[in-house]
């Protein structure tokens, strides 16, 4: 009796002390993902979800799935050039995630295109408003394709002729290029010989070969990341999964990211990682370079920009062209907020590539030298070397490959393009 007591008492000291044990968990965990109210809605906002469908007036093509084939099959091919060798794809690879894995070519680091669709402006400079616009200045880049104008229409045409009429139909720029053909003026002195008229159908056709680029690369865009999945979890409560999502040291490293601490998010916020703006942030040997300035005449006097009219759907809203702020030292030397989604997959970083792993980038951010250059937005941050590592971990949570596209079949991350 004696003992049968004993060993009953045993036993629920245990259970009780278990439960309270399984409690505690429970506790420790809600107070590991503890986020404030202010918290959790920056957090909703960095999640993918956050993202607005992908648009552009300017290009009725943007969303048809053959423009989107069109535009692939001139991405990766090698004949849209002068040395029949450079397609868009040698610059932007597959492998390395749309970009070249170089510290530059020519003048600037590679970006991926995974993603360029969400933005408005396009390049480093922004010198470009739309992403169809952008797809034009590499085929007449001497440093890249080198093709002059009226020889990248006319060997899209050649190669391509039955996707363009799938696309964009028989055109009256069309049937006249093509009679045109026949007597060849595919060198760069015929476009001095062409009327103002004949010059404005090449440049629709031409127009249209950056619309098809641009269905396709719209097509590319960054997966959900564990990042994604772990405010996904938090939101609901579930505690357990966010642990899964993320580990302790890369969650610390969210808080410092989104902290005035680390104060990453006052330019790197948004379901892409970035507010699309230009700042400076004297990176290394960034005075060689003027960044925005220089770029904003030249988008202002662009040909293909959003008041062209090659643009589709004229009369429409170009605010941001039309509004755009021309003058300001601060535009000196800016550059590109660029997107942190995958860049764990886009080394070497910057706009002219001066660091080769996210540890030099943290350690900069914490530094933060002006580097010869009167206006700067960074600040030194001071944070401890485990900080940054903390940082950088976190920062690895963003890495997702890219979402699956159910025009060709693209696998996971995987890059199974062709
Ligand atoms: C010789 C290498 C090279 C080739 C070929 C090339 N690019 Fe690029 N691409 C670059 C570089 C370098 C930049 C950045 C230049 C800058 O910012 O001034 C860039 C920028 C871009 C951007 C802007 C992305 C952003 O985030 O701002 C897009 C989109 C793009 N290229 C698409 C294309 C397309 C489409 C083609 C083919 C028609 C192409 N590129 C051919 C090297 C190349
Ligand atoms: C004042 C705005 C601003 C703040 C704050 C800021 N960034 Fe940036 N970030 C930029 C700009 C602009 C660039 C591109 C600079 C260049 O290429 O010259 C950049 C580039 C980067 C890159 C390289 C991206 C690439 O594709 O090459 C990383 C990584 C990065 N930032 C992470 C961070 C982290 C982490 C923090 C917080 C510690 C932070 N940034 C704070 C504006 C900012």
């Amino acid at each position: 009796m004696n003992l049968s007591l004993s060993l009953c008492f045993k036993a629920f000291t245990f259970l009780s002390l278990c439960t309270i044990a399984i409690g505690c968990l429970d506790e420790e965990l809600a107070l590991r993902h503890q986020w404030s109210q202010a918290e959790l809605k920056q957090l909703q906002s960095l999640h993918l979800a956050s993202l607005p469908t992908v648009t552009d007036p300017g290009n009725a093509y943007l969303d048809s799935d053959t423009a989107a084939e069109f535009g692939r099959k001139l991405f990766f091919s090698p004949l849209l050039s002068q040395d029949g060798n450079t397609s868009c794809a040698h610059c932007h690879q597959p492998k390395h995630y749309f970009t070249s894995g170089k510290p530059v070519d020519g003048k600037r680091n590679t970006p991926t295109v995974v993603g360029a669709a969400a933005f408005s402006w396009q390049f480093w400079d922004g010198r470009a408003d739309s992403l169809w616009a952008q797809a034009l200045f590499p085929l007449e880049d001497p440093g890249e394709h080198a093709l002059t104008r009226l020889e990248a229409v006319d060997i899209a045409l050649n190669h391509f002729l039955a996707d363009f009429i799938g696309v964009f139909g028989e055109t009256p720029a069309l049937t006249w290029f093509l009679q045109q053909q026949t007597s060849s003026f595919s060198h760069n002195e015929n476009w001095e010989g062409l009327s103002e008229e004949q010059r404005a159908q090449v440049n629709q056709l031409f127009a249209s070969i950056g619309k098809a680029l641009a269905a396709y690369q719209a097509r590319l865009m960054p997966d959900v990341s564990r990042f994604d999945r772990y405010v996904e979890a938090v939101v609901r409560k579930d505690f357990e999964s966010a642990s899964q999502y993320l580990d302790p040291a890369e969650e610390a490293g969210l808080r410092i990211f989104i902290s005035e601490r680390g104060g990453c998010i006052r330019c790197h916020n948004g379901p892409m990682f970035s507010n699309g703006d230009f700042t400076a942030t004297a990176v290394p040997k960034s005075i060689e370079d003027e960044g925005r300035l220089a770029a904003i005449p030249q988008v202002i006097s662009s040909e293909f920009n959003c008041l062209s009219q090659y643009a589709d759907r004229q009369g429409r809203n170009c605010d941001e062209l039309t509004y755009l702020k021309t003058q300001g030292e601060e535009l000196r030397h800016a550059f590109k907020v660029p997107s942190l989604r995958n860049i764990t997959l886009t080394a070497p970083y910057m706009h002219n590539g001066s660091f080769t792993h996210l540890s030099e980038v943290l350690d900069y951010y914490n530094r933060s030298p002006r580097n010869g250059l009167g206006h700067t937005e960074l600040e030194p941050l001071y944070l401890f070397p485990f900080q940054l590592e903390q940082l950088e971990q976190f920062l690895s949570s963003l890495e997702s490959g890219i979402a699956p596209s159910s025009v060709w079949g693209l696998t996971h991350g995987k890059e199974k393009i062709e």
